[in-house]
């Protein structure tokens, strides 16, 4: 375990079997229709190369990167693409996915922006899910674990950019964080 780990949430094996099971339901919900998965830059890297090897049909892939600036509190604000799509969304089924939906504030934005492009549908898929620090109405579509409030790092959840090559999802020392 690495040095900076408080209590490891997930294992590599608890990880694989979990994100098999998204996969299947996943592709249940989408047979006989196309997918255009859509990884959100840089936390969800991971996540997605395992998610899209469980998933049947057929299946896009695409990248988009994000920031998002609210006022903490209100469930409002505006999200900034540091990096576009490459992809024409109109009429496409999109599926976004995110290592962690905390506030929400960044996924819920996401999604409004690629509904409003006339994607034909917009769905969501995230790893983690702080159910304790939502801060809008939006909820993710599907859900790997809900997590208690707390600052988790691995399987590409950072802390300054590192971390995010541990295969296990870890509670992070608070000595580490400075
Ligand atoms: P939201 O807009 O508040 O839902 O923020 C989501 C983003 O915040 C995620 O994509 C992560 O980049 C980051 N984030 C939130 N909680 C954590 C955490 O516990 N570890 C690492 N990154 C986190
Ligand atoms: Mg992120």
């Amino acid at each position: 375990m690495h040095p900076d780990v408080k209590e490891i949430l997930f294992d590599e094996d608890q990880i694989a079997a979990r994100v098999a099971e998204l996969g299947r339901q996943i592709s249940e919900d989408y047979a006989g229709q196309e997918v255009l998965v859509v990884c959100v830059l840089n936390g969800a890297m991971p996540f997605t190369a395992d998610l899209l090897r469980k998933l049947d049909g057929q299946v896009c892939l695409d990248t988009i990167a994000a920031s998002s600036y609210g006022s903490g509190t209100i469930s409002s604000g505006t999200v900034k693409i540091t990096k576009e799509l490459k992809t024409d969304i109109v009429g496409r089924n999109v599926l976004l996915v995110d290592d962690v939906f905390d506030t929400g504030l960044t996924m819920s934005l996401l999604v409004q922006t690629l509904q409003a492009r006339g994607a034909k549908s917009v769905k969501s898929c995230v790893f983690l899910d702080k159910t304790a620090r939502h801060s809008v109405a939006y909820r993710p579509d599907y859900v790997g674990y809900e997590i208690p409030d707390a600052f988790v790092i691995g399987y590409g959840l950072d802390y300054n950019e590192q971390y995010r090559q541990l295969p296990y999802v870890g509670i992070i020392k608070p000595e580490a964080v400075r």
